[in-house]
């Protein structure tokens, strides 16, 4: 086929993009439809297919336990350990000596690390934290740059059966007291500092701020990585690298039980207070590792390179877990993509080959900006296959990068999930036919709607709300010590049904195929960031000068969405450029630079229910200069 034979424009004037015959020849599932037809009818016995293929201390009793419902358990009474199918398998064989990662910093140092490597970081780290009394279900915050080390720590704790809570290195020193006491963390394990735009980011410094808030640390473990001086408390804090040349390399992996905690999760949501989701060993494993597989169609000689964060969960997922299940080769960089050039990845990808790049709309928009001449200047071609998640791809983004960065050769992968689905829901596959901006269709076992309030397929091409109606593996179990905010937030709207609410809208055409549209809820996607109207407002309000606060999100060429707030003032007090700016910083310091409102205005009154709710969508359809819709119950 050649490529101008692969597109195709639809009815409906949308343009589908055909895999080519040498995509379709390489790729291992080449039939969706029937897959997904057996996968929904025995959901089952394709899941126990599946995690047959993991490596298992003892095999489960009971696939799915669903007596609990909306708790459900996965291959109860089996025990697995998500490091035994990580690391632990793959010291046997050629394997050992395969790369497992690659780095870089972004300052250009360079560290590699075979299988047997990260077995003997991992175990090393695993014994420090032992000697430091970490015990089989403690939780252990990580506040890092992106350095191996930071995988390491997660992959150490889950060795020995205690839980990580990985805090984004973006946030501020409040953000991360709030979730190291919402935990109740005595470790936590933190950097000197990371590099950021040829920049210091004072990591010792903001975990020393935010441990003067919290109470319960008593050991905090910090990796040297920038070398600046910090400062080091007595009987607190202690140096990796010296404890680590007495670490033994050798350390037993605990036996877990499938449903024992790998990892807790902070997300934002409708209310102020983030909630951790929590994820468990064995549904997990086995999730992460069939998703990547078959989605990204993995390969042994794939070099993968998902340019997330490990503060995220597409990076807890597809950076560190999956790839290492599934054997492969993984790239991590610690900076910013346009450093010191807006070439930098480009050349990355050139350096080490790259052949999957899994990245973000915002990050693919910010690329876009500098022009084609900076993937030109490389040699790129060893790409096979790209992605996307995080919010909505623009037609113009996805076109850029199938173009100019996939050579029109390179199907791209547009992923829909959630902190909450621990892996891809709704995704293509590499021979599926793809329209630019679609996540296309359900994975495997997934089964979607997109319905009205009362629970009703609403028309083919219509917006409704996007619901998942039956549980998978890789779900969220709970929010950690908030069994009933679990229920509420996402069961409790279709609770005769038993479906779990997404908080998002979408439409399916006549093809089968979902179009996202974004948040119904309380909740902003910004540059792909996760973040609730309630926390930017109670940040401001927790200001001296602010009575009351409004958040809402506006449509952004290049962030997705971009953060606009209402503030009335305390009496007597008048707003200006000045306090408009001392409240950004203070939003800032409050939740962290990705918070930060791109713009703030001083009113007198807000939109407001009778029961004193604000109209977030009255203020939005006011500043779009759209119809405000249905005013009754407005008060103010
Ligand atoms: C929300 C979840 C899951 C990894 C990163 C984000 C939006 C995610 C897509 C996509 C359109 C997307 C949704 C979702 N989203 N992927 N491919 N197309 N929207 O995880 O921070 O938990 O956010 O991100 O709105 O609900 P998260």
């Amino acid at each position: 086929m050649s490529q101008d034979d692969s597109i195709k424009v639809t009815s409906d004037g949308s343009e589908i993009y055909h895999p080519s015959d040498e995509v379709v020849s390489r790729a291992t599932i080449k039939d969706y439809d029937s897959l997904y037809k057996r996968s929904i009818e025995d959901r089952e016995g394709f899941w126990a297919e599946e995690a047959e293929k993991l490596s298992w201390y003892e095999k489960w009793d009971k696939v799915l336990d669903d007596s609990e419902k909306p708790f459900y358990k996965w291959f109860t009474g089996g025990k697995i350990n998500i490091i035994q199918n990580a690391i632990d398998r793959h010291q046997d064989g050629a394997i050992a000596d395969k790369t497992a990662i690659i780095w870089e910093g972004e300052p250009g140092d360079k560290r590699r690390f075979t299988y047997r490597q990260v077995n003997e970081e991992v175990s090393k780290f695993a014994n420090i934290l032992k000697d430091k009394g970490v015990k089989k279900g403690d939780i252990v915050t990580i506040y890092m740059p992106q350095v191996p080390e930071l995988a390491f720590a997660m992959l150490a704790c889950a060795k020995i059966g205690a839980a990580h809570s990985v805090v984004y290195g973006g946030f501020s020193a409040e953000a991360l007291s709030q979730r190291i006491n919402d935990a109740k963390c005595r470790v936590l394990i933190t950097a000197d500092g990371g590099w950021r735009r040829g920049k210091i980011i004072d990591l010792k410094a903001i975990s020393n701020d935010a441990m003067s808030r919290s109470p319960s640390v008593e050991v905090c473990i910090t990796i040297k990585r920038t070398e600046h001086e910090v400062s080091m408390q007595e009987g607190r804090d202690y140096w990796y690298h010296e404890l680590h040349t007495e670490a033994s390399a050798e350390c037993e992996t605990e036996v877990t039980d499938a449903e024992d905690m790998l990892f807790i999760l902070y997300t934002s949501g409708t209310t102020g207070r983030p909630k951790a989701l929590l994820h468990t060993h064995g549904g997990y494993s086995l999730y992460t590792s069939v998703t990547h597989k078959y989605v990204f169609d993995i390969k042994d000689n794939d070099i993968w390179w998902c340019a997330a964060d490990p503060g995220w969960i597409t990076g807890h997922s597809y950076i560190v877990y999956s790839p290492l299940i599934n054997g492969t080769t993984v790239i991590m960089y610690e900076g910013a993509p346009n450093f010191p050039n807006p070439g930098r990845w480009w050349q990355m990808i050139a350096e080490y080959k790259v052949t999957i790049l899994y990245t973000s709309p915002t990050a693919i928009r910010g690329l876009m900006r500098f022009g084609d001449k900076w993937p030109e200047k490389h040699d790129i071609s060893s790409l096979r296959l790209l992605g996307s998640v995080g919010e909505p791809i623009n037609p113009e983004a996805w076109k850029w990068y199938h173009r100019v960065i996939g050579n029109e050769t390179c199907p791209i992968m547009d992923t829909w999930w959630q902190t909450e689905t621990g892996g891809f829901m709704i995704t293509p596959l590499p021979i599926t036919p793809l329209k630019p901006g679609s996540a296309t269709k359900p994975f495997f076992g997934i089964e979607i709607a997109v319905v009205d309030d009362n629970g009703n397929e609403v028309a083919v091409g219509e917006e409704g709300k996007l619901v998942l109606k039956a549980p998978w593996p890789g779900m969220a179990r709970t929010i950690y010590g908030d069994d009933e905010r679990f229920r509420e937030v996402y069961w409790k709207d279709y609770e005769k049904q038993g479906w779990y609410k997404t908080g998002d809208s979408a439409r399916i055409d006549s093809d089968g195929y979902v179009w996202i549209i974004g948040r119904i809820d309380d909740v902003i996607k910004v540059s792909g960031y996760r973040l609730g109207t309630a926390e930017i407002e109670s940040a401001l309000v927790s200001h001296d000068a602010v009575s009351e606060a409004a958040a809402i999100g506006l449509p952004h060429e290049l962030k997705g969405n971009a953060i606009h707030t209402f503030v009335i003032l305390r009496e007597g007090l008048e707003g200006s450029d000045k306090l408009a700016e001392e409240l950004g910083q203070h939003v800032r310091s409050e939740i962290g630079p990705i918070a930060r409102p791109e713009s703030i205005e001083f009113v007198d009154s807000l939109p407001k229910t009778r029961s004193g709710k604000i109209m977030r969508r009255v203020l939005k359809a006011r500043a779009l200069g759209e119809d405000e819709g249905d005013l009754s119950t407005l008060e103010e």
